[in-house]
């Protein structure tokens, strides 16, 4: 059985708690694709070459404890806006939509890019005074030194980044339900995610 959710959307929007509990109640397969970008965007920093950093991406680089600051962030949406680094990526993503079992991606170009054939095309957005917050909450949650000023101005600019960019730009796909979780926890936002793939999934 294939069936697959894209769950796409700005910076800090709430994709990976979302895509995560979705995943787990329907038993489908869950793939962070920002977190490829990082990787890719973590090399670098390292000093290597963005392509290059894509072409040799290995599941250890996934598993680095060190992708989820503000500073990677930053050099995964300036690589991300490379052609070259995006067509390394695409492969092992589409297979991964392809699975057998079920999958949810998340990302920018899910819905538009990686897998227009998707089942559920869900685009997730909220205030950016909202992202900041829960993104400043979950940073300085973990011990980071971040400010709200900060957090507020790295997704502004990645925001930007990634709209403007001439390679799969953060869009939405034209047939994607569209959830604004500005005025919802999270519960509130699973529970309407899980309400839309259930009414397709059932028709299966
Ligand atoms: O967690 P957050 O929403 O802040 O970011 P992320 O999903 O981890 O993605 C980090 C960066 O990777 C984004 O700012 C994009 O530039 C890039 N990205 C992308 O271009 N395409 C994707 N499918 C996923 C991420």
């Amino acid at each position: 059985m294939m069936f697959a959710v894209a769950i796409d959307g700005p910076a800090a929007a709430g994709k990976g708690t979302l895509s995560k509990r979705v995943a787990a109640h329907f038993g489908f397969a869950h793939l962070d694709t920002g977190l490829i970008y990082r990787a890719t965007g973590a090399r670098v920093l390292g000093g290597e070459n963005p392509v290059d950093a894509a072409k040799t991406l290995r599941a250890e680089d996934l598993a680095r404890d060190d992708l989820r600051t503000t500073e990677v962030a930053q050099a995964a949406s300036k690589c991300a806006a490379i052609a070259e680094v995006r067509a390394a990526l695409v492969a092992f993503q589409k297979d991964f939509a392809a699975r057998d079992g079920g999958a949810v991606l998340d990302g920018r170009d899910i819905g538009t890019v990686i897998c227009p054939q998707a089942d559920v095309k869900l685009f997730v957005t909220a205030s950016d005074e909202i992202r900041a917050e829960r993104r400043f909450l979950e940073l300085s949650g973990k011990g980071q030194e971040v400010t709200r000023e900060g957090v507020l101005k790295d997704l502004r600019i990645r925001d930007q980044r990634d709209r403007d960019r001439e390679a799969a730009p953060l869009a939405a796909a034209a047939d994607a339900d569209l959830i604004d979780t500005s005025d919802m926890d999270i519960d509130e936002a699973v529970a309407v995610a899980i309400s839309t793939v259930g009414k397709v999934f059932r028709r299966r």
